[in-house]
């Protein structure tokens, strides 16, 4: 059985019309670039610096469609459209890390309907996979639009590891900033992050975007994958708590999370206690659907096991008391 690069339906040869609607503003994708990761990633450092956009790893920018390909070759003053992330270059199963990104994405998306970066699987010409995502901070005009990530809106001082990232701000923190709405939004993505491992949810992996009205709101989810399949990380990224419920524990004790940790969070930012309620029951019965989910992805034999058993167990971990 084939499935959409997108979507990931059923019986469905690249994309599915809606998704080349979505991602591409058209019909008749190739879900496989004329060109290698390598094409691109010598031209990328070539491009001046307000061509960039953060991030640990180098990313591929990619605007113009030609025809029905995606096509590498960007001017200096077109503005990109699409990023491709290429392999992890280290840790375990770095071929699996697209397929990884792809489906935890594509399950925050439908089965929680938790607004993302509009995403999908793609492969270079030699095969290689790649994971393809639609900038969310360019509007329908093409009008740049304005974005601010979490450690520059906390103001996040670095660590003495010299990093930001992790430990200078705790998930409570956040709730200085966001709107009511995008509270329980945050609980609920935060809720999915622990369900399916990943341990990256750090500061920057989350944005205030500017809106239509011109306020800033939560910007859609991206970076949503189960670090676990690669690397022997933490948790959740940051501590849930200001009282830094578990880099605080003396060494070798570890904290374990229930689903009462993010009802307390919720309380904390104010949630009224009946629509926390209303996320764990939305919740707690879904280990099944996600499992369905990542089997039909474009994950490994290996990395499709490794994710069963690592979702396996965090259901059982939060929900079992
Ligand atoms: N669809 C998108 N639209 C606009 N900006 C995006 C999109 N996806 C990612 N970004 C921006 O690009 C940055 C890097 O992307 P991403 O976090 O996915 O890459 P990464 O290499 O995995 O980063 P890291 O490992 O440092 O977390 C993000 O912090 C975000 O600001
Ligand atoms: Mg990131
Ligand atoms: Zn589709």
């Amino acid at each position: 059985m084939e499935y959409c690069f997108g979507c990931l339906k059923d019986d469905v040869e690249g994309f599915c019309s809606s998704c080349e609607k979505r991602l591409f503003d058209r019909s008749k994708i190739n879900p496989q670039f004329k060109f290698n990761w390598e094409d691109i990633s010598k031209v990328i450092d070539g491009y001046p610096a307000g061509f960039s956009i953060s991030g640990v790893q180098t990313k591929g920018f990619i605007g113009k469609i030609t025809g029905t390909e995606l096509s590498s070759n960007l001017n200096h003053d077109e503005n990109s459209i699409y990023i491709i992330k290429p392999l992890l270059s280290r840790f375990d199963l770095p071929s699996d890390s697209p397929a990884n990104e792809h489906v935890t994405m594509q399950m925050a998306k439908q089965l929680y309907g938790i607004r993302i970066a509009e995403c999908c699987f793609m492969r270079f010409a030699n095969g290689t996979p790649a994971y393809v995502t639609r900038r969310f901070d360019y509007n329908k005009d093409e009008e740049k639009l304005s974005q601010e990530d979490f450690a520059s809106i906390l103001q996040a001082k670095k660590d003495d590891n010299g990093g930001y990232k992790y430990f200078a701000k705790t998930y409570e923190d956040f709730g200085d900033i966001l709107s009511p709405l995008n509270k329980i939004e945050f609980i609920r993505i935060l809720i999915f992050n622990f369900l399916v491992g990943n341990g990256d949810a750090h500061l920057k992996n989350f944005s205030l975007l500017e809106t239509s009205d011109g306020d800033m709101q939560l910007s859609p989810s991206y970076d949503l994958m189960n670090t676990k399949i690669h690397v022997n990380d933490s948790p959740i990224a940051l501590n849930l708590f200001r009282e830094l419920e578990r880099t605080s524990l003396p060494r070798g004790k570890t904290y374990t999370y229930t689903i009462n940790d993010f009802i307390e969070l919720g309380k904390r930012f104010g949630i009224r206690s009946r629509l926390l309620e209303n996320i764990v029951v939305e919740f707690e019965g879904t280990k099944d659907e996600m499992t369905g989910m990542i089997n039909k992805s474009f994950l490994s034999a290996k990395a499709k096991k490794k994710y069963t058993e690592i979702v396996d167990k965090n259901f059982d971990q939060l929900f079992s008391n």
